[in-house]
């Protein structure tokens, strides 16, 4: 079994190359089956989801090809299956971008119902609500979504809740529907613009996305394009917050510093540094850090996504800080294992953290419960005094690439480790 072993306690610093937004990624390489011809994707990061879904995509006659380690060609003219059930397919959430993507294309898609991360219930009515809409049929039988329409046309949606995965669906089968489709109330993530301005490249016409109400004049057929995908906003905020619980001295490159503005915006709040050039924003930790409230939010509010990552800084700035999670409803249970490590943090009615801040943590044997919570508990042995060991590292392999790597590139003391023998070899090597 895979573990990160670290020894905390060294100041992060230097510089980090942050790579392709994982949930821009996903929804993109799904919407390149929409087409019959060719599609060029670069800057796709090398993390499981995308593997995942790259290989479900080829389970129904996708041609895939990678050119280098982040470009991956497409090819969906030879479909074969428009039924997606693979096994590794229900273990994550984007599967069900192929329902928006086949529907689209084919007026038909069965496709396995999504996992992803157990952070609380992820309904999915508000993409059957878009489909429907849209005048798709939707039924959910022996564990598979399945959608089929004569024909799809246009139509006014107002969601109920600001969903981005919803917002994606709705907008990829609309593209390719009879008409207009206005989505109200859109989720207006990073994501959802790169997703439309990729869809847009390869000749849909959309208008609007990265605001509340986006526009789609439905278009009969979409072409090739080649397209460089976003850089992740949480793989850059993951190590901006790494900088400030390490007390380090961080530059993360390639960035889009206005995806970044309500992450940089705490980190200033908390006693940070930060300094913006062109594509790069230095984060420097170099004060004790203070407390603050935080509540995360959909797009430009604060992520949830980044909502156990600013709660390990928090439980070692000065005072009392409360974080509020107000999107999913079971975004705390890493908690437990920061008060293994010492943290003083009291979790009430499962969406409020309160967090006495301590001066330091200690070292312990824990387990990432998830993608981001798996991230943050890393920052939390980085941070702290002695020898941390992180089981079910596979959580952070699905949207971190080279995360240990990258680690150790700014002087962190972090090793994958396979065995008790090469976890005994580094605690020996690290003294
Ligand atoms: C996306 O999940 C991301 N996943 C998540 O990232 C991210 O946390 C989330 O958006 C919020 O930003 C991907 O992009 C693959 P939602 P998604 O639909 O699309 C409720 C990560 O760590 N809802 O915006 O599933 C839902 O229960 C992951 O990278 C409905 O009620 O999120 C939740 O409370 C974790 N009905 C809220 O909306 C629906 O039909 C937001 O969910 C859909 C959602």
């Amino acid at each position: 079994m895979e573990q990160y072993a670290i020894k905390g306690g060294n100041p992060l610093v230097g510089e980090v190359e942050i790579g392709g937004a994982k949930n821009a990624a996903l929804p993109v390489l799904a919407a390149s089956v929409m087409t019959d011809e060719t599609v060029y994707i670069d800057n796709v990061p090398d993390v499981r989801d995308t593997k995942v879904l790259l290989q479900s995509m080829e389970s129904i006659g996708v041609q895939v090809r990678h050119d280098g380690r982040h470009k991956v060609v497409v090819n969906g003219g030879q479909i074969h299956s428009l039924v997606v059930e693979d096994e590794n397919i229900k273990k994550i959430r984007a599967s069900y971008y192929l329902l928006g993507a086949l529907l689209g294309k084919y007026k038909y898609a069965e496709v396995a119902l999504p996992g992803g991360c157990d952070i609380g219930c992820r309904a999915i009515d508000q993409h059957i609500k878009g489909f429907r809409a849209l005048g798709a049929e939707v039924v959910i039988e022996h564990g598979l979504i399945k959608t089929k329409a004569e024909h799809l046309t246009g139509s006014h949606i107002y969601m109920d809740i600001s969903s981005v995965g919803a917002t994606i669906n709705v907008m990829m089968a609309a593209t390719l529907a009879e008409g207009r489709t206005i989505i109200e109330n859109a989720a207006k993530e990073p994501h959802v613009v790169d997703l439309a301005n990729f869809l847009n490249s390869m000749g849909a016409d959309i208008k609007g996305a990265g605001t509340d109400v986006i526009r789609i004049r439905g278009v009969s057929k979409l072409h090739g394009s080649d397209y460089t995908i976003i850089p992740d906003q949480i793989e850059a905020g993951t190590f901006m917050f790494a900088a400030a619980v390490t007390k380090g001295d961080v530059v993360v490159k390639n960035v889009i510093p206005k995806h970044l503005e309500s992450i940089g915006a705490k980190l200033l709040e908390i006693g940070c540094e930060i300094k913006e050039e062109d594509d790069c924003l230095r984060v420097v930790a170099s004060k004790p850090l203070m407390h603050t409230h935080v509540k995360t939010l959909p797009y430009p509010g604060f992520p949830t996504d980044m909502q156990p990552q600013i709660t390990v800084a928090l439980a070692l700035s000065r005072g009392t800080s409360i974080v509020t999670e107000s999107i999913f409803e079971n975004r705390f249970k890493y908690v437990d294992e920061l008060i293994k490590m010492g943290a003083n943090i009291k979790v009430e009615g499962g969406d409020t953290a309160i967090i006495e801040g301590v001066p330091g943590y200690t070292g312990a044997h824990i387990a990432a419960p998830d993608l981001r919570a798996g991230a943050a508990l890393v920052l939390a042995g980085l941070a702290g005094e002695g020898i941390t060991v992180v089981d079910d590292i596979h959580y952070i392999a699905r949207g971190y690439e080279d995360f240990h790597l990258k680690l150790q590139g700014l002087g962190a003391q972090i090793e994958l480790v396979n065995s008790d023998r090469e976890l005994q070899k580094f605690k020996l090597k690290v003294g």
